[in-house]
């Protein structure tokens, strides 16, 4: 029988879980799971290139892991693990760094947007975040990475960084693809539709984080941005507000564009944003009592942890094992 493909991918659980990955990644990587051998991380690692504090990070890493879980990713069929427990993450990115360019770094737009915002704190784990994310795909072979589109650009690097190393050393990495969802790719803030909608977002009403209580979360699409006009209409370009509403009523129902349209043709932008937060609540309530109820359980998450953590270092292990001796180092006898 042929072996199935894998996947990887991950989330910095540097605040709280929002709807945009969820509908970007998480939603994906459910529907993946059944047909490939998945890996699925908490990216703590990458959380500390911005200044944060600890136990936030300790506590969201868990929510996180929980959160996964509720989201129905079953931890039995995929390899849901902490990154930080699996050294070889730490260990292929230094190699990596020596095979990927200064120059190449420079032009990662996430780079550029995040130098800006935390200007006094430009260091070089901000830097070359892309080589350990890199590494993260790379260790499991993985085959597909699904992400939202803001990820698009990492993914094309750690390619670039693939098809370099084995161009020096053979067929060392599989040469991962993106996989970036039809509609969903990129959700926007509720208040300002045209940047994406995130956990570091300056006006806490821009952003839905999948915990969120049903009473906020109407709220906030009651307040949400749109335009002067009154018709639903998909235009990204002239009615950014809306035509992110569509997509989140899209993901929420399962209906298209055109079923919208139609369903709310003649009625106002008013009966729109309740039905887009109603859809929402619904879509989030089963989620967050699966949540209140795998959270609870301390002994299990750290079960899945430490068995998550297993699986995903022998795999890991021996990427790295021929990556060493690719570049000649001495191999360690066992101990
Ligand atoms: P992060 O933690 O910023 O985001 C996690 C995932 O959610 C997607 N996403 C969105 N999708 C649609 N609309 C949005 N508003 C939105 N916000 C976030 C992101 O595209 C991403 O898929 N570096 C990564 C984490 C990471 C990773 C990896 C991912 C570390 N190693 C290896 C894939 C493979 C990050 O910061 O994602």
């Amino acid at each position: 029988m042929e072996e199935k493909k894998s996947i990887l991918s991950g989330i910095k659980p540097s605040g709280e879980l929002t709807l945009g990955s969820y509908i970007g990644a998480i939603k994906n990587w459910v529907e993946l799971s059944d047909s490939y051998n998945c890996y699925y991380m908490m990216a703590d690692m990458h959380t500390i290139t911005v200044r944060h504090e600890p136990a936030a990070l300790r506590r969201r890493t868990l929510e996180q892991l929980a959160l996964y879980i509720a989201c129905g990713l079953d931890p039995q069929k995929n390899t849901i693990f902490i990154q930080s427990h699996v050294t070889e993450h730490a260990e292929l990115a230094w190699v990596l760094n020596c095979y990927t360019m200064f120059g190449e770094l420079s032009r990662m737009t996430q780079f550029k947007d995040k130098s800006a915002k935390n200007a006094d704190n430009i260091n070089a784990g901000l830097f070359t975040y892309p080589v350990l994310m890199a590494a993260d795909i790379l260790l499991y072979q993985a085959d597909l990475v699904p992400v939202g589109d803001d990820q698009k650009q990492h993914v094309e690097l750690t390619r670039d960084v693939a098809m370099r190393f084995n161009g020096i050393y053979g067929d060392v990495f599989t040469i991962p693809e993106p996989f970036i969802p039809k509609v969903g790719a990129r959700i926007m803030s509720l208040q300002n539709p045209t940047s994406k909608m995130s956990k570091s977002e300056s006006d806490p009403g821009g952003c839905i984080c999948l915990l969120d209580k049903p009473e906020d979360i109407m709220r906030a699409f009651k307040r949400a941005v749109t335009d002067s006009d009154t018709v639903v209409r998909h235009d990204v370009k002239e009615k950014p507000g809306i035509s992110n509403l569509m997509q989140i009523y899209a993901v929420c129902t399962g209906r298209t564009f055109e079923e919208i349209e139609r369903e709310f043709a003649g009625k106002g932008y008013g009966d729109f944003k309740k039905a887009v937060g109603e859809a929402t609540v619904e879509l989030l309530r089963p989620l967050q009592e699966e949540f209140r109820r795998i959270y609870a359980d301390k002994a299990y998450l750290e079960d899945v942890c430490a068995e998550g953590a297993q699986r995903a270092r022998h795999r890991a292990a021996k990427t790295l094992a021929k990556v060493y001796k690719k570049v000649g180092f001495v191999p360690k006898k066992r101990q």
